[in-house]
């Protein structure tokens, strides 16, 4: 085996849903003002980092049809891991029921791209499947009176399974970045909640995302003509739409289910991506382009071929 392919995926949600109306009654905001600076018109809340990831990932398992007993492990990208120690990863990998190892990785609302990346070194090494799951209950360390980020954040899980093959890999180039000095622009003390300069995150999280997009595209030898689909994390439509227009994407050619989703952190880039692959919009040979940026601050990109 010397290749790689995604061969099984899963999302979930909870069935809980809070509109821009809902928080109308509870918060100094209104449904046009949030539609208008970020796209967003409800979002789904509940659950724990474990349950959403148990299903997405008791999902993509189902699909991917592959021996419980013949995985590799499981990586889980949270930022709201359910208790301090164990591993949130390791519940999942129990009740999932599969072999191998077990870890989170937390790196922020890039941690999806982080845990793609390294779970794919991971299947090229032991030549297993891997389950890479992102999984966040952001509403868990949301200040629910602070309207600048109760309005933008909530939970979600998706996931993917990577598995080896005699093809080429899925995996074509990534970039992995951070930087430690912009911690106070994002960031959550322990017990505490979220604290946001929303303005300086647009502003770098738009040019970080762009110049890493920019990067694994040409380090694989393509151009942005040649990308069928960017999956951007899904922070705000603004923050999306501006990528789009710098990278010159059309919107159409961008996975987008922020309306509905509001930001999951973790589980918005395999929200997304997911969602595209369920309404059957990829085709063998496809090249997908996910970019994320989050606390840390953290960003990368994954440039993938879809087989
Ligand atoms: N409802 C109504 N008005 C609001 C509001 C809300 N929820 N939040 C802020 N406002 C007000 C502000 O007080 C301000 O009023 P003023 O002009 O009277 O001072 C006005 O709206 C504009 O605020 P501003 O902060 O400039 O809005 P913005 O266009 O920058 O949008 C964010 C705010 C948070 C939506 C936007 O900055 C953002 O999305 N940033 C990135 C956040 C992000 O990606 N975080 C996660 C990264 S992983």
């Amino acid at each position: 085996m010397s290749g790689s392919s995604i061969i099984g995926w899963g999302s979930s949600l909870p069935d809980k849903i809070v509109t821009n109306f809902d928080l109308e009654k509870v918060l100094d905001t209104n449904n046009d003002w949030i539609v208008e600076r970020t796209g967003i018109r409800e979002r789904h809340i509940g659950g724990t980092t474990e349950s959403l990831a148990t299903q997405a990932a008791t999902e993509a398992v189902k699909q991917a049809g592959i021996g419980l007993d013949e995985y590799g492990g499981l990586i889980l990208a949270t930022t709201t891991p359910d208790k301090t120690t164990p591993g949130t990863s390791a519940a999942v990998h129990k009740n999932i029921g599969i072999s191998g190892f077990a870890f989170d990785i937390n790196a922020a609302c890039a941690g999806f791209i982080y845990s793609f990346v390294v779970g794919h070194q991971l299947v090229k090494a032991l030549n297993k499947p891997i389950v890479v799951v992102g999984s966040d209950t952001l509403s868990t360390i949301t200040d629910m009176t602070d309207r600048t980020t109760a309005i933008l954040l909530a939970d979600g899980a998706g996931a993917l399974i990577i598995a080896p093959n005699d093809n080429n890999d899925c995996l074509l180039s990534f970039d992995l970045q951070v930087d430690g000095n912009l911690e106070d622009i994002l960031y959550c003390n322990l017990g505490g909640y979220l604290k946001m300069n929303g303005k300086e995150v647009f502003k770098k999280a738009i040019r970080a995302a762009e110049k890493s997009a920019l990067k694994v595209t040409e380090q694989a030898g393509f151009t942005m003509a040649d990308i069928s689909l960017l999956v951007p994390h899904q922070a705000n439509q603004r923050i999306m739409d501006s990528l789009c227009e710098r990278l010159s994407i059309p919107r159409e050619k961008c996975a987008s289910v922020i309306e509905s989703t509001g930001n999951t952190s973790s589980a918005s880039i395999p929200l997304a991506l997911v969602d595209s692959i369920k309404k059957g919009s990829l085709q063998s040979g496809d090249l997908i382009l996910m970019t994320g940026f989050g606390a840390g601050m953290t960003w990368g990109s994954a440039l993938i071929k879809w087989s």
